[in-house]
């Protein structure tokens, strides 16, 4: 990649935003930030061109209307030609027991943290396949692979979009188009602001919790890679580890979650 054209969705905050400085203060590339938030966008936006060899478009976007994303793809090609790197961000939980969700807030939460990437991924990966390659990195969530009380919704929109990665990686393969899913554990971002419930649940869990800028530096290090992607990333190294503890022994890590892993 010469010169590379970087959608970004979630960049007025958190994990995106980070990626967005990251990634500008590493090389020549060429961006679209995407979020709701315009002002936000436009003041990075800002930032960024002028303390960086970067182009910056940004395109304020609700993802929740997921028949419309192909704007997204429409943005970065009328402004730069091509499209070589999606990293779709953009994500939001409510934590509550399972029986108190309305139809309304699952449906919500499905659009932006699971169908939005699916038709985020499709559009992206036909315009890549034209192109003869490219990248599409997904953060869904630790979430997905451990889940947890209180966070029934989320952890299955999440699951569901990295079971939906996994496949369309599996059907690229040898494409040149990548499909990556990058599972964070718990990063200590705005992300638990909407709610006292899940700022009570970052409280508990701070000693683990890693720092945006440690998610940004792994998503920039999957931008610039040359060589093939890993189809999975989980982190940090503690949560892989019980990962693979819940694999192994699914009961146990169940009885383990409920006793000590109970913290929402
Ligand atoms: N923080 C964590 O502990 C954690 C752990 C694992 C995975 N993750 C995942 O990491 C991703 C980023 O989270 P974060 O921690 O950086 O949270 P954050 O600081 O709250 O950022 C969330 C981003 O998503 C955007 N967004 C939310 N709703 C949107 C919508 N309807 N349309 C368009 N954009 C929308 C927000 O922008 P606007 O409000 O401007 O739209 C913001 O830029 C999410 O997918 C989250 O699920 C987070």
């Amino acid at each position: 990649m010469s010169k590379p054209v970087v959608l970004i969705t979630g960049a007025s905050s958190g994990i995106g935003e980070a990626t967005a400085r990251h990634l500008a203060q590493q090389g020549s590339l060429d961006l679209v930030l995407v979020a709701r938030n315009q002002q936000k966008l436009d003041q990075l936006a800002q930032e960024l061109s002028s303390e960086h060899a970067v182009d910056v478009v940004v395109h304020p976007f609700d993802l929740t209307q997921v028949d419309a994303i192909s704007e997204c793809l429409q943005v970065a090609l009328q402004h730069f030609g091509r499209l070589d790197v999606v990293l779709h961000v953009a994500g939001a939980a409510d934590f509550k027991a399972a029986l108190d969700f309305t139809p309304q807030e699952v449906e919500r939460e499905f659009q932006l943290n699971t169908l939005s990437g699916i038709r985020l991924s499709q559009v992206a990966a036909q315009q890549m396949l034209q192109q003869g390659g490219g990248k599409i990195i997904i953060v869904a969530s630790m979430s997905g692979k451990l889940p947890t009380p209180q966070s029934s919704v989320y952890a299955a929109s999440k699951s569901a979009m990295m079971t939906y990665a996994a496949v369309l990686g599996m059907e690229l393969e040898d494409s040149g188009v990548q499909v990556t899913v990058v599972n964070p554990g718990p990063v200590k971002t705005a992300f638990f602001d909407h709610s006292p419930a899940m700022q009570t649940y970052i409280q508990n869990v701070e000693r683990f919790a890693l720092e945006a800028h440690q998610v940004a530096k792994l998503l920039a290090e999957l931008v610039w890679q040359t060589k093939k992607l890993p189809y999975e990333v989980n982190l940090p190294f503690a949560m892989r580890l019980a990962y693979l503890g819940h694999r192994m022994c699914p009961r146990l890590a169940r009885w383990l979650t409920l006793r000590f892993a109970n913290f929402k």
